[in-house]
C-alpha cells in the first residue's frame, strides 16, 4: 500500500518551499522505503529551489539524512525493515566502466528508486539527489541505504550523507592527506570544516584555515585548524607559506567553488602538492592560469565528487570514529529544527549563521 505523508516541496523556481502531502509507493524490486529521523539542510537543496540544478519541478527536497528502513521490495537482501541507515546518493551499480575498473567511488551510473513519489494529484516529484528526505517517508534504491551503528544519533549521522562526507573525503580520499602533511583549507563552512577535521584525523601537522568571517575561523579552530587567516585582512597565499616554512601546503582544499579562491589555492601549494576542489562552481565561472606554473609546480589538481566516498566503506567507519570520540560530527549541528522551518533555515545558511540546520522528525 502506498502511504501519504508530509514532505517539503519546491513547486516553482525561486518560490518559498511548501509543506505538501505526498504519496510514497510501496517499494518495488530493488527499492526500500525509509522513515527519515533527521535530515540536514544543504546548499544543494537551495540550488534546487532556485532552479540552478535543473527545471524538473516540483522537487522533494532534503538529502542529508539518517533513518530507519520501513519496508523493502521483493528481491532486496542488503537491508531489512528496522535497519538504521544513512541515505547516500552513490548507490554503486557494479557494472559501469568506473565500477568495472575497481573504482566504484566514481560510479557513473548510481542507482535511484525506479518508481516516482507524487503529489496528491498525481504530479511526479523529483527527489533532491534521488533522495527527498525532508519527508516523513521516502522511497530510494536499496543501495542508497548504508547501515551504520544505531548508537549515533540521527541528526549527527545524517550529515555524513552529503556535505560533511564531501569535506572529510576531500581530505582523506581525494587529497590523500597523510601523517605529517601540511594542509590549507579555503572556506570554512560545513564542507571546509569537515576537510579540516579529516586532515586532523589523518595526522596533518599544520592545518591553515582561511575564511572571510571570523566566526567561521573560530569554529575551524575547534575542528583542528592550527592557524587561521582572515583573507579580507591578510593575503592568504603569503600566510599559508608563512605557516609552512615558506614552502606552501602539501594539500590545499578549496571548499567554496570560486575562481579567485581557487587561484589562491593554486598558488598556496608546495611543489608537487595537490589542490582539491570540493566547492561547487556555477556554470558561468572561468579560470585562467599560466600553464607554465601548472607544469612547473608538478603535483596534481583534482576535484572531489562527494568526497570520492564509497558509502559502504566510509559511512560505518566514520560513525565508529565518531562513537570513539575521534571525529566531532556533533559540532556540525548548529541547530535542530522542525519540518516546517526549512525556508527559514535557507535564510540562516545564506547569512552564514550556521554550519548545518538539521530537521528532526517528531516520533
Ligand atoms: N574567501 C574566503 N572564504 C570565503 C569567501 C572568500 N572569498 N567567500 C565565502 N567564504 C566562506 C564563507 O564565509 C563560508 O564560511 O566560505 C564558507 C562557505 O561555507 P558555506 O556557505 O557554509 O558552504 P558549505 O556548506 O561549506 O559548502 C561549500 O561546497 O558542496 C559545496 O555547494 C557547496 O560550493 C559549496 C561549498
Ligand atoms: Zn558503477
Ligand atoms: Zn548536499
Amino acid at each position: 500500500m502506498s502511504v501519504q505523508v508530509h514532505g517539503v516541496v519546491a513547486r516553482a523556481k525561486g518560490q518559498p518551499v511548501t509543506l505538501e502531502t505526498i504519496v510514497v509507493p510501496d517499494p518495488g524490486p530493488g527499492e526500500a522505503r525509509v522513515r527519515p529521523l533527521a535530515c540536514g539542510v544543504c546548499h544543494t537543496d537551495l540550488h534546487y529551489r532556485d532552479g540552478a540544478i535543473n527545471d524538473d519541478f516540483p522537487f522533494l527536497l532534503g538529502h542529508e539524512a539518517a533513518g530507519v528502513v520501513e519496508s523493502v521490495g521483493p528481491d532486496v537482501t542488503e537491508v531489512a525493515p528496522g535497519d538504521y541507515v544513512i541515505l547516500n546518493w552513490r548507490a554503486v551499480c557494479g557494472t559501469c566502466r568506473a565500477c568495472m575498473r575497481g573504482r566504484p567511488w566514481y560510479c557513473f551510473s548510481s542507482h535511484n528508486a525506479t518508481q516516482r513519489m507524487t503529489l496528491l494529484d498525481g504530479t511526479e516529484l523529483s527527489p533532491a539527489l534521488g533522495i527527498g528526505a525532508f519527508a516523513e517517508m521516502t522511497l530510494v534504491a536499496a543501495g542508497q541505504c548504508t547501515k551504520v551503528d544505531p548508537a549515533a544519533p540521527a541528526e549527527v549521522a545524517g550529515l555524513l550523507g552529503c556535505g560533511v562526507m564531501a569535506g572529510l573525503g576531500a581530505a582523506l580520499n581525494t587529497g590523500n592527506v597523510t601523517r605529517g602533511d601540511t594542509v590549507a583549507v579555503i572556506g570554512c563552512g560545513g564542507v571546509g570544516d569537515a576537510a579540516i577535521a579529516g586532515a586532523r584525523l589523518a595526522g596533518a601537522r599544520v592545518i591553515v584555515a582561511v575564511d572571510i568571517d571570523d566566526r567561521k575561523l573560530e569554529l575551524a579552530r575547534g575542528f583542528g585548524a592550527t592557524h587561521t587567516v582572515n583573507s579580507r585582512q591578510t593575503d592568504p597565499v603569503e600566510a599559508i607559506r608563512e605557516a609552512t616554512d615558506g614552502f606552501g601546503a602539501d594539500v590545499v582544499i578549496e571548499a567554496i567553488g570560486r575562481p579567485e579562491t581557487y587561484e589562491q589555492a593554486f598558488y598556496a601549494r608546495d611543489l608537487a602538492g595537490t589542490v582539491v576542489l570540493v566547492g561547487v562552481p556555477s556554470p558561468d565561472m572561468r579560470l585562467e592560469l599560466p600553464l607554465i606554473e601548472y607544469f612547473g609546480r608538478g603535483g596534481s589538481l583534482k576535484s572531489s565528487w562527494y568526497g570520492d566516498c564509497l558509502p559502504s566503506r566510509d559511512f560505518p567507519m566514520l560513525i565508529d570514529l565518531y562513537l570513539q570520540g575521534r571525529l566531532p560530527l556533533q559540532d556540525f549541528v548548529s541547530e535542530t529544527i522542525g519540518i516546517g522551518d526549512v525556508e527559514e533555515a535557507f535564510d540562516k545558511m545564506h547569512r552564514g549563521d550556521v554550519l548545518r540546520s538539521v530537521v528532526v522528525f517528531d516520533r
